[in-house]
């Protein structure tokens, strides 16, 4: 007997049935072998959550999230976080290899003539209260662009999708920016080529009256960096969600729009946001302490701590640490880095912490940098939506091309009423 099956003996009707086992997984298709009789439907597996259920194959991000490792195509992320830009780690993470000059040339090129936005999409975006929260005005936008582009819809087709790539990474940080300009009633800033990504970016959100908007060099990096770490994440709640929309080949806007709103729950993207709530909740370093009996006692969670994949620490959170510090050289520190870094130090060491497994994640460090470089809290998951639209693409990309794929359509068990007869309203 091969040591890649596994036996299964169903104790009913006593048969054996062996099931191949690849890469460390069984094809749940195989279960449905397993039956009483011919008639009999067969076994499926069971798997809310999908704690152990991989959905598809991919070539794009590897996590071993025992050992705290995140690779984009192979390559470590410290090292891209270290040596490359944001547009250079897209490119990787889109297609598969860094770019050489040429190619990365004119990928910058490609980029930098799609960030422009359709006025009437600006008028759209002019429509919302000036209190909205940015995420919303976002998902919105970035929906309505669907209407402006029909020709996306055709998304098998290799061009086209090129085509609403380009758009796409082009005009997230356009229309992010022009939902922080929204909220504080200033004037839009149309993009200058002459940018680099982020740069582009902070000029889109911070230019006032100035002839020529001048980034300062330390925060930019930061910025994409920070870009750097957020660009993908294998199949996390947004990615899912990505793919499964894109699976019925909605074109790529609504299935970003669609991710982007999963992104924005306080359990995934929106959590970086909480850790600000928190650390002002919290208020002082002496206070920590309490609150971290607090969470233990059952009242909440301590935010921007624990991951379903990393049970160690997250790769991401040590790199944004580090970038904290450069931003901080520039902006002056903040007095809630001071209560998180005290609350790392007690949870790290505290019995329930260790136990469950529970580190800082991404989140925990990022929202601390973004307010010292300016933007409220409530800005926070549009900023990760920017670097994440390149994981979404990569992965709609990946799935449209892998034959495996269909549409995707979970099973249920179903757990309702036998059948019953209707009962009038008079009866009820
Ligand atoms: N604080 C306190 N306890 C926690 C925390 C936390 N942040 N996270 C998990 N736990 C506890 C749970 O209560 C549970 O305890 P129990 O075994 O006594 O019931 C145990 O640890 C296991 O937690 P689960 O909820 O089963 O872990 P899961 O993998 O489902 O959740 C998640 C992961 C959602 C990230 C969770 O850790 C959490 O809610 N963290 C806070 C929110 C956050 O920071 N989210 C950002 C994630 S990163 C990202 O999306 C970019």
């Amino acid at each position: 007997m091969s040591n890649n099956t596994l036996t299964i003996t169903h104790d009913r009707s006593g048969k054996t049935y062996q099931v191949p086992i690849e890469n460390g997984t069984i094809r749940a298709m195989d279960l449905r072998m397993i039956k009483t009789s011919p008639e009999d439907f067969g076994v499926m597996s069971y798997d809310p959550a999908f704690l152990n259920t991989a959905s598809c194959q991919s070539a794009i991000t590897y996590i071993d999230g025992d050992k705290g490792i995140l690779r984009y195509r192979g390559y470590p992320i410290e090292q891209l976080a270290e040596k490359c830009t944001f547009l250079e780690v897209a490119y990787l993470v889109l297609f598969g290899e860094l770019p050489t000059d040429t190619e990365l040339k004119e990928w910058t090129d490609a980029i930098t003539h799609h960030t422009m936005l359709h006025e009437n999409t600006k008028k759209f975006l002019e429509g919302f209260r000036h209190d909205a929260h940015p995420m919303g005005i976002f998902v919105s936008t970035v929906a309505a662009l669907s209407t402006v582009y029909p020709d996306a819809r055709n998304v098998l087709d290799p061009e086209v999708r090129k085509l609403q790539i380009y758009r796409l990474i082009g005009k997230v940080p356009t229309i992010s920016a022009y939902c922080y300009r929204h909220s504080l009633g200033h004037p839009y800033v149309y993009p200058d080529n002459d940018l680099s990504y982020t740069e582009n970016f902070m000029n889109m959100l911070w230019k006032m009256v100035e002839p020529k908007y001048q980034a300062n060099s330390v925060l930019a990096r930061a910025l994409d960096i920070l870009f750097i770490l957020h660009a993908d994440h294998e199949q996390n709640c947004s990615t899912n969600v990505m793919r499964a929309v894109g699976s019925s080949q909605a074109d790529p806007f609504l299935a970003t729009a669609a991710a982007a709103t999963a992104l924005s729950g306080p359990l995934h993207g929106g959590a970086n946001e909480e850790v600000l709530k928190m650390l002002d909740e919290i208020g002082s370093k002496d206070r920590v302490p309490a609150y971290i009996d607090h969470i233990k006692a059952g009242h909440g969670k301590l935010m921007g701590f624990g991951h379903r994949i990393y049970k160690n620490y997250d790769p991401r959170a040590r790199i944004i640490k580090w970038a904290a510090d450069q931003v901080f050289r520039v902006t002056g520190t903040s007095s809630k880095l001071e209560i998180a870094l005290e609350l790392e130090r007690i949870a790290l060491k505290d019995e329930y912490f260790i136990k469950r497994k529970l580190y800082p994640n991404v989140d925990f460090y990022s929202g601390i940098i973004y307010q010292a470089m300016g933007f409220s809290p409530d800005m926070f998951t549009v900023l990760f939506a920017i670097p994440r639209t390149v994981g979404w693409l990569a992965q709609w990309q990946e799935m449209l091309t892998d034959p495996e794929q269909k549409i995707a359509r979970p099973r249920q068990i179903y757990i309702g009423h036998d059948l019953r007869d209707f009962v009038p309203i008079e009866k009820r």
